[in-house]
């Protein structure tokens, strides 16, 4: 077991985790590190690299063996999402996906049947999952969904329509956990998720996603046009969709907590580095106190952002075991850690002065990828809710 100390997760490591955390840092400098501006540039999604993570075992990192995944726990997902994120955002937003908002639905929603049939191939990293909640008139306000999804006559498929937006990894996806309306007069209660094939009729991908930052993880619309899915394929009953949606979006959101605290942390060591390096006025820039300042608040607000993911974990942990949610704490991680991560690329970029300006360096590249930490999972506003609603008895 390792000690806790700055620069860790606040919790003890067991010799698997610490072989874990040596190997996909390895795997990430060595693969991902070298061709993330390339691909950034591009664009393209980074189909070889992202199979060998899935050779890894890092698509399911938390999904049984039996399942096709690598039988590991909340706190080896969060070092390998760290180590992936500080090489490549991008990366690890597609590992993100596949692991917490696809394995995690079915694992723990889904009947063994359905475990075995969905959850191999993406766990496994043959094929790749996305989860589709927003709708392009409904984001933040999850809900309030205009797509539907009605039983046939016969009783034995639901027949789709409607458009969902902001999808990660759909122009790529093979299998997608999908809500949609069952019975809208029932609100929230009316919304089901279900398990979709993309492959079947029906289902068509719209305008890919030109976007700001995270550039290689494809993100698109999807459209469903009287898509026939199977009533074997309802995950969790019929009505329980947005609980489903909620309680996969807790583990997800420490997986974000995650990317940012490595994107951060990417954007720290270059600003460290380049202080040490870096002179003007005849001696090194950190021997400044106003870098020194910048170089302070900075590794603060990263060890800060350390703690609460560790708690974040616990609290998961605790809840997998006994029951009950561990929402806030959830919720508490994403948003300190995206708006570090903010703070942190923007003072990184700062300290590096006109070449962290350029594309020559990856700063502007982690200062862009940071950006969407406050937004996707829940923005930042949204996590400040949750965190409110609970501190003051509302829910
Ligand atoms: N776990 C389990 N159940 C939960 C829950 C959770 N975390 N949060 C809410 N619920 C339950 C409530 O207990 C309530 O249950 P009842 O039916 O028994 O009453 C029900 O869900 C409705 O709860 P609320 O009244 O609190 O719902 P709301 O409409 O006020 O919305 C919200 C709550 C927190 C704002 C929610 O809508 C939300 O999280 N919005 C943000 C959505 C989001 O994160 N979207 C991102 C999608 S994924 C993505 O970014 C793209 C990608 O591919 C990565």
């Amino acid at each position: 077991m390792t000690a806790v100390q700055a620069g860790t997760l606040s919790l003890a490591m067991s010799e698997e985790h610490e072989m874990l955390l040596a190997a996909v840092r390895e795997f990430a400098q060595r693969e991902i590190a070298p061709v993330a501006a390339e691909y950034d540039e591009s664009g393209e999604f980074p189909l070889d690299t992202v199979r060998k993570m899935g050779e890894m075992g890092l698509m399911g990192i938390e999904t049984p063996e039996e399942y096709g995944g690598a039988g590991m726990d909340t706190l080896a997902y969060v070092l390998t999402m760290i180590e992936i994120a500080k090489a490549d955002a991008s990366h690890s937003t597609i590992l993100s996906v596949n692991n917490s908002l696809y394995c995690k639905g079915i694992l723990q929603f889904g009947t063994e049947a359905q475990k075995r049939e969905w959850i191999r191939p993406v766990a496994s990293g043959a094929e790749i999952g996305a989860y589709s909640l927003t709708e392009p008139m409904s984001g933040s306000d999850a809900s309030n969904m205009a797509s539907r999804a009605i039983l046939n006559d016969a009783g034995t498929h639901y027949i789709i329509n409607g458009r969902k937006s902001w999808v990660t990894s759909a122009p790529y996806a093979d299998r997608i956990v999908l809500f949609s309306m069952t019975a809208a007069e029932a609100g929230h209660r009316g919304i089901t998720a279900f398990l979709i094939d993309t492959k079947q009729p029906g289902f068509s991908r719209g305008k890919t996603e030109p976007k700001l930052g995270i550039r290689a993880s494809a993100t698109s619309e999807i459209i469903f046009d009287d898509f026939a899915c199977p009533v074997e394929n309802v995950l969790g009953g019929i009505g329980q969709g947005f609980k489903i949606a909620m309680t996969v979006l807790d583990a997800g959101r420490i997986g974000i907590a995650a990317q940012a605290l490595g994107i951060a942390e990417a954007a720290y060591e270059a600003a460290l580095d380049y202080a040490r390096e870096r002179e003007a006025f005849g001696a090194p820039i950190g021997s400044y106190q106003m870098i020194q300042q910048k170089i302070a608040d900075m590794k603060t607000r990263i060890e800060a952002g350390r703690a609460l993911t560790s708690m974040a974990i616990l609290a998961k942990q605790r809840a997998d075991q006994h029951g009950g949610r561990y929402t806030s704490e959830a919720s508490m991680a994403k948003l300190f850690c995206s708006e570090a991560a903010a703070f942190v690329t923007d003072e990184a970029l700062q300290i590096h002065g006109g070449m962290g300006y350029s594309k020559e360096l990856p700063l502007e590249r982690y200062y862009r990828d940071a950006r969407i930490t406050r937004i996707y999972e829940g923005t930042s506003e949204i996590q400040r809710m949750v965190i409110a609603r609970k501190e003051l008895g509302l829910r």
